[in-house]
């Protein structure tokens, strides 16, 4: 009969400065993998630990390349699985595909139905941050440990927070998560409803609350192009809030133009975790990084000790 003797932390190549700093919370070191393509662009994989009767956890966020990410992801865990892992648990602290949740036209994909079917299928567990919905979980026919990154990023914003602040959700799916920034920071909301026109550009229908004289905190699950911030300060400032901003989101994609979106906006910070990682050094923008290493160090601690993560957990 095996015994599970051990954990062994292990990372694809989206995110390698945050799976070592989960494993060095940890007192580990992760597993020596090797991940690299082949010439014709297919993903190679070898492990080279004995995994045998080992709980296996595979770090791997779904930013940019997300096909290839969600890939190498699914084949590191099958690689875990024939080598014989007792347990295999997938921490994505950013879920690419969430916001294809549902056909809004004709003849789409539910796309992270199926992303879910692939990881439901290689894992015992899913851990994610923060995900687009959280209604999702239905998706799943494993368990989603679904965490939030929002009690983190309430304590950065607690000393920067003004008496004129206002929570702004910039659409109506942040409506739930903008409520629990207003409540943490006890300060007013409001509400965007917000028309996506293409994948860059988005169109403001109204607003709902009263933001003249305000100064704008703007939350989002995540900042892809910046489209969806740079829409919402516009309508804002039409309705006289005051001229600048603070931005915070769990996810910080910062895809296409958005730098150079955002670095013409008067930003005063930016907020957002490290679930995906950006060499900050080279990003012209007020960014401040907050790290997710310690959350995930405890969470997947107590997974492995069957404690509870009720305080973790992402709650309506
Ligand atoms: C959409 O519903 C999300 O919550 C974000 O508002 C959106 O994905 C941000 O994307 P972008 O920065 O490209 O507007």
């Amino acid at each position: 009969m095996s015994r599970v003797t051990h954990m062994a932390i292990l990372g694809g190549r989206a995110n390698e400065v945050l799976t070592r700093s989960v494993a060095g919370a940890m007192d580990m070191d992760p597993v020596q993998c090797t991940v690299e393509n082949f010439p014709d662009d297919e993903l190679r994989i070898e492990i080279h630990e004995n995994l045998r009767g080992r709980n296996v956890y595979i770090f791997q966020p779904f930013g940019p390349p997300v096909a290839e990410r969600i890939l190498e992801c699914l084949l590191l865990a099958d690689a875990s699985r024939r080598a014989g892992a007792a347990k295999v648990v997938g921490v994505v602290p950013y879920l690419g595909y969430a916001r294809q949740d549902r056909r809004a036209y004709g003849r789409e994909p539910v796309s992270v139905r199926l992303v879910a079917d692939l990881l439901s299928n290689r894992f015992d567990r899913i851990v994610s941050i923060d995900v687009h919905n959280a209604a999702m979980e239905g998706f799943f026919s494993v368990p989603l440990e679904h965490l939030s990154a929002v009690p983190l990023l309430v304590k950065k914003l607690q000393p920067v927070v003004m008496d004129d602040s206002i929570i702004v959700a910039p659409d109506l799916g942040a409506v739930k998560l903008a409520e629990r920034y207003a409540h943490a920071l006890d300060l007013p909301v409001a509400y965007i409803h917000k028309i996506r026109t293409s994948g860059e550009d988005v169109s403001v229908r109204r607003i709902i609350g009263d933001v003249q004289d305000r100064f704008p905190i703007i939350i989002d699950d995540m900042i892809s192009t910046g489209g969806t911030i740079a829409s919402a300060f516009q309508a804002l400032s039409e309705r006289g809030c005051r001229q600048e901003m603070i931005i915070a989101a769990s996810h910080g994609l910062f895809a296409g133009n958005a730098v150079k979106r955002l670095a013409e906006l008067p930003v005063r910070k930016i907020f957002v975790t490290d679930s995906i990682y950006h060499a900050t050094s080279d990003i012209p923008l007020p960014l401040e990084v907050v790290g997710l290493d310690i959350i995930l160090a405890e969470v997947i601690q107590r997974l492995d000790d069957a404690g509870s993560l009720s305080e973790y957990l992402f709650h309506q």
